[in-house]
């Protein structure tokens, strides 16, 4: 039997704080073999900066994953193409830095993951159903294999998960910041949740301070946004694996910061 921690969207600082004080702890309680973190919006609540990839790796993150806040700070681009343990969606474009697919190794298991993104509502990239293909021959010698779909639309995660169900051991969608209900093992032993939610502020709006987001629907003028700092939350789902690769439960784990 083995564990996985995926963790959504870290964003801010409330985020990081979260991260910094939970995934060690957590990764212990829940026995998880592999912790992965969804970091596209760890700096200032977009993109992510080499310091708090950094910063996430030593909270204990094995693979940080993003999405289409990717490439906000320009010092995250080499770095993309030096760590080899954070993914960018693998159906972005050839012109643009970072590889989608990584394995890690932890006690002589190993975990593949690929990281793609939507194509609706979402800067243009390749159909992610069909670089799912090739993606998943990059990690096939995986024991376990995890796939981060960050997208808008419920239903390109949802058509994913069942496209890939007895593929790899989990399909987590990630992007909207609000986890959704559905979590489950589909039929081919595929561990499934539209949405695993954001770790950040429940106190903002999807992670932004709640009035500076209320003020923009009101008015509709621009303004500065900032990242919430109040009531940080962790969102995850723990996956449980047989040594087939296969999920056998999964977890959604919803706690305030400790
Ligand atoms: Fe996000
Ligand atoms: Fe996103």
């Amino acid at each position: 039997m083995h564990a996985i921690l995926f963790v959504g969207d870290v964003v801010g600082s409330a985020g990081r704080r979260v991260a910094q004080a939970m995934l060690g702890p957590m990764r212990d309680e829940l026995d998880a073999d592999f912790v992965v973190v969804n970091g596209e919006n760890a700096s200032g609540g977009i993109g992510i900066n080499p310091k708090h990839a950094d910063e996430l790796f030593r909270a204990g993150a094995d693979v940080i994953t993003l999405g289409n806040h990717t490439y906000r700070h320009r010092e995250i681009w080499p770095y993309l193409e030096q760590r080899r343990e954070i993914v960018r969606p693998a159906n972005f474009l050839p012109t643009q830095p970072g590889r989608g697919t990584a394995t890690v190794e932890r006690g002589g298991v190993t975990l593949g993951v690929v990281n793609l993104a939507g194509n609706l509502y979402m800067p243009q990239a390749a159909p992610a159903l069909l670089t799912a293909d090739d993606a998943l021959k990059e990690v096939a010698h995986a024991d376990l294999v995890l796939v981060d779909m960050h997208a808008e639309a419920t239903s390109e995660k949802v058509a994913l998960g069942w496209y890939l169900d007895g593929k790899v051991a989990a399909v987590v969608g990630t992007h909207t910041h609000v986890p959704t209900a559905d979590a489950r093992v589909l039929p081919g032993g595929t561990a499934y949740i539209t949405d695993v939610g954001m770790t950040g502020a429940r106190g903002g709006v999807i992670g932004v301070r709640r009035e500076q987001s209320i003020s923009t629907m009101r008015t509709h003028m621009p303004q500065r946004y900032e990242p919430s700092e109040e009531d940080p939350w962790i969102n995850a789902v723990l996956v449980r694996c047989s040594d087939q690769g296969r999920a056998t439960a999964i977890e959604q784990i919803l706690r305030p910061l400790a």
